[in-house]
């Protein structure tokens, strides 16, 4: 009777998370319309709630986890109402924070497109279009940014995890033992890998989590452009090659994180051929940029690099997460990360070789990162895509113009979409190193203001000592006249907070 009844409920299970067509639809035509509401009132909203952790944990509720299920209308009221009432928008047009992008609309549909697939992009038997949609991804960014098609390369979660594989790659092509099997204790040279000092931190975790260490990081001195300075790194490989140490790698970037500079990379990857080391370019941010006609020929010089990272959620507009690297060879990808595990039979045959992309990175069950990116690439095209960029990069060089043209505001770079600034009340001097402190701390709490204030959103950089203001425009959405409201943004915030702050911090 009773193994009766339990057949019964499990031929008819009854799946609580299961949705019916009619309710799938029915949630779904809503969400999509609370989302196209949320895009366009985006102008009208603050670019951030600014509210504090508590607040957000007070209006989250600290309830239990629910013993029965709820709703998905309820549900999902609940939770678009959290996230659009107390969240940072980088969507918005004066979100210029950091490096991250608007994500573009269809970029959003395609992570619904594939998740409601659900391919696993590990091996080409479970996910057959979805890993030819990524090789023709990796294809389409090759030949938008001037990387020779015959490489490969793969989607990745982002910036960091793009220049790790990179590293990696470089790391077992260029150590001359076996380092897969010996590991790093059969090094008789200590590794050396060299990098300009504005180099983003993942290639500290890189030394790290890799065996070198990061005191195997040369960190190469730069010029006052804040690109390496090519000299420097010469005399470096060659006295480490005289003291007994291993050069295997140099790292180029296609703009720094702080000032978007650009290092010289054809001088830095004929420096890598005449060492035989592995060239790599952090092009994170700035190597879409090479799409662009009128790009320069340091920044076209990562077609020789033998990795590239490049981030479509930075300047291919992704929504998060997408990174991506590109190897000139695949062949060296495979040599880093191929192992063939007995329980799978992904290998296809000598007529259709599968291609598996579990054995050219760190991931076995992958998600379809490549599907919002493929999109995005046939919406807006190489044409489009030039376009976005180019207005980026012109916008950002008008807000230089402008903040330089106000006598309480120091311009101080502007490289690709990133232009630095900071604010100086006009009687201080710079010369001054107490009034240079004081500015320093000044800009810090100008950034504090503005970040929790919603009015627009910046970040800062360090420039040889001065606390920097700093806006990188990769944003669609952002127009002439966004930009023209900043100057006296930060001046009205500069202003109230030296009155606030001076009569504190500045003998007179
Ligand atoms: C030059 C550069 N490299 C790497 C990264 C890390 O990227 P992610 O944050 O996507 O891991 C960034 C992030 O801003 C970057 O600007």
């Amino acid at each position: 009777m009773e193994s009766d009844s339990q057949d019964k409920s499990l031929n008819n299970r009854k799946v609580p998370l299961e949705m019916s067509p009619e309710e799938f639809r029915k949630v779904g035509h809503q969400l999509v319309d609370r989302i196209a509401e949320m895009f366009t009132s985006f102008p009208q909203r603050p670019v951030t709630s600014g509210e504090s952790s508590k607040i957000i944990r007070q209006a989250l509720g600290n309830n239990k986890l629910p013993k029965t299920g709820t709703s998905t209308d309820r549900i999902f009221e609940e939770a678009t109402n959290l996230l659009f009432d107390h969240s940072l928008f980088n969507g918005h047009p004066r979100f210029w924070g950091y490096i991250t992008s608007s994500a573009s609309p269809i970029g959003v549909l395609g992570d619904l497109l594939a998740s409601a697939v659900n391919p696993n992009v590990g091996a080409s038997a479970l996910s057959p279009m979805a890993t030819e949609i990524e090789a023709q991804t990796i294809r389409w960014i090759s030949e938008l940014i001037g990387y020779p098609e015959t490489g490969g390369g793969l989607l990745v979660s982002g910036g960091n995890m793009a220049n790790l594989v990179g590293f990696l790659a470089g790391r077992t092509a260029k150590v001359n033992w076996n380092i897969r099997e010996e590991g790093m204790n059969a090094a008789n040279q200590k590794l050396r890998v060299y990098v300009s000092k504005a180099t983003h931190t993942w290639i500290e975790k890189a030394a790290d989590l890799f065996g070198l260490g990061t005191k195997a990081i040369c960190w190469i001195e730069t010029d006052i452009n804040e690109q390496m300075d090519i000299e420097a790194l010469k005399q470096q490989i060659l006295s480490d090659q005289a003291d007994g140490y291993l050069p295997i790698m140099v790292v180029g970037a296609a703009g720094t994180v702080s000032t978007g500079a650009i290092d010289p990379l054809p001088e830095i990857a004929s420096i890598c051929r005449q060492h035989d080391l592995w060239f790599h370019v952090d092009g994170a941010y700035g190597a879409p940029a090479a799409a662009l006609p009128e790009a320069s020929a340091q920044l076209r010089g990562l077609s020789e690099a033998d990795s590239v990272a490049l981030d479509p959620h930075k300047w291919l507009y992704s929504p998060l997460e997408a990174g991506c690297v590109l190897v000139k060879n695949p062949q060296t990808l495979l040599d880093t990360f191929s192992f063939h595990p007995e329980y799978y039979s992904f290998d296809g045959s000598k007529e259709d070789p599968s291609l598996n992309y579990y054995e050219f990175g760190f991931q076995n069950s992958r998600g379809f990162r490549a599907l919002k990116v493929w999109l995005g690439l046939r919406q807006a095209g190489r044409d489009g895509y030039i376009k976005m960029i180019r207005d980026d990069i012109a916008l950002s060089k008008a807000l230089y113009h402008l903040v330089e043209a106000q006598p309480e505001i120091e311009a101080l770079t502007q490289n690709l979409s990133i232009t630095t600034f900071r604010y100086v009340p006009v009687d201080l001097s710079n010369d001054d190193s107490e009034a240079g402190k004081y500015i320093n701390d000044l800009n810090q709490e100008i950034l504090n203001k503005l970040q929790a204030g919603g009015e627009l959103y910046i970040s800062n950089a360090i420039i040889d000592d001065k606390y920097a203001l700093r806006a990188c425009i990769v944003n669609f959405r952002t127009t002439l006249s966004d930009i023209q409201a900043l100057p006296e943004i930060v001046i009205r915030t500069g202003r109230s907070l030296d009155a606030e702050m001076r009569p504190n911090h500045l003998s007179n």
